[in-house]
């Protein structure tokens, strides 16, 4: 029998540290970091490296890697790209390699070098996330990015429809926390952008004027993509 946790943020992620080794990892962050990597993936990139620091990315781009990120949610300085998805056209993506740091989603994917295998969980691309999971064995632990080690509602929401889907497939919730995410789904999931409508992170899309980002983010089941993080880089094949 599979267990599903579910760590809220990463302030808590200590906690599971030790558990974690040779687990499955899916890392949320569905605003939008996460939501981002598949779209890149989608339309075309040839190398996605998520980096946690600017220091990193900077290296990779006077490789020549085309570098997207953003901190505070706006763009960095001398960056190819924000990680608004709707940057991350075919034509600008395609056969191209990309670096990407970003101010929560590649943070907390830094942390999880201690999983046998490290999933990318999108709204986009959570059946056939799910799917994957039930597929390899092993615990799972769902991992919600959050805001600078907060709670946020949009990661927790995900991690409800994956433990709701996984369960359907047999696996077992295992913590109060993947149970409280359940819930939150349970209220949301006919209405998913009104559910998040005065969300913290949805307020500060509004303030940057990027609330056309959330049609793509909330977008459920539009990717095909299983994307894992191996060796530092993402890749669609399971390792
Ligand atoms: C994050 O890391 O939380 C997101 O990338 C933030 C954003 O894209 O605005």
């Amino acid at each position: 029998m599979k267990n599903i946790y579910t760590i809220l943020t990463p302030e808590l992620f200590s906690l599971y540290a030790d558990a974690l080794v040779q687990k499955q990892v899916v890392v949320i962050d569905v605003l939008r970091a996460t939501t981002s990597m598949v779209v890149m993936l989608e339309n075309g990139a040839e190398r996605v490296n998520p980096v946690a620091s600017l220091e990193e990315a900077r290296s990779w781009g006077e490789k020549g890697y085309l570098m997207a990120g953003e901190r505070n949610g706006f763009k960095v300085d001398g960056f190819d790209f924000g990680n608004s998805p709707q940057e991350f056209t075919k034509d600008k993506m395609g056969g191209k390699s990309v670096v990407m740091t970003t101010t929560n989603g590649t943070h907390a994917l830094s942390l999880c070098k201690m999983a046998r295998s490290v999933y990318i969980g999108a709204f986009l691309n959570c059946a056939v996330t799910c799917d994957a999971l039930t597929n390899e064995g092993g615990d799972i632990y769902l991992f919600c990015s959050g805001w600078k080690g907060f709670f946020n509602l949009e990661d927790t929401l995900l991690a409800g429809a994956m433990a709701a889907s996984l369960c359907q497939m047999g696996a077992k919730v295992a913590d109060d926390a993947t149970r409280a995410a359940i819930h939150l789904w349970n209220q949301a999931k006919t209405d998913v952008a009104g559910f998040l409508s005065d969300a913290n992170h949805v307020q500060r899309f509004q303030s940057m004027h990027a609330e056309s980002d959330l049609d793509v983010c909330l977008k459920i089941d539009t990717s095909k993509k299983v994307v894992y993080y191996v060796g530092g880089e993402l890749v669609t094949e399971r390792p």
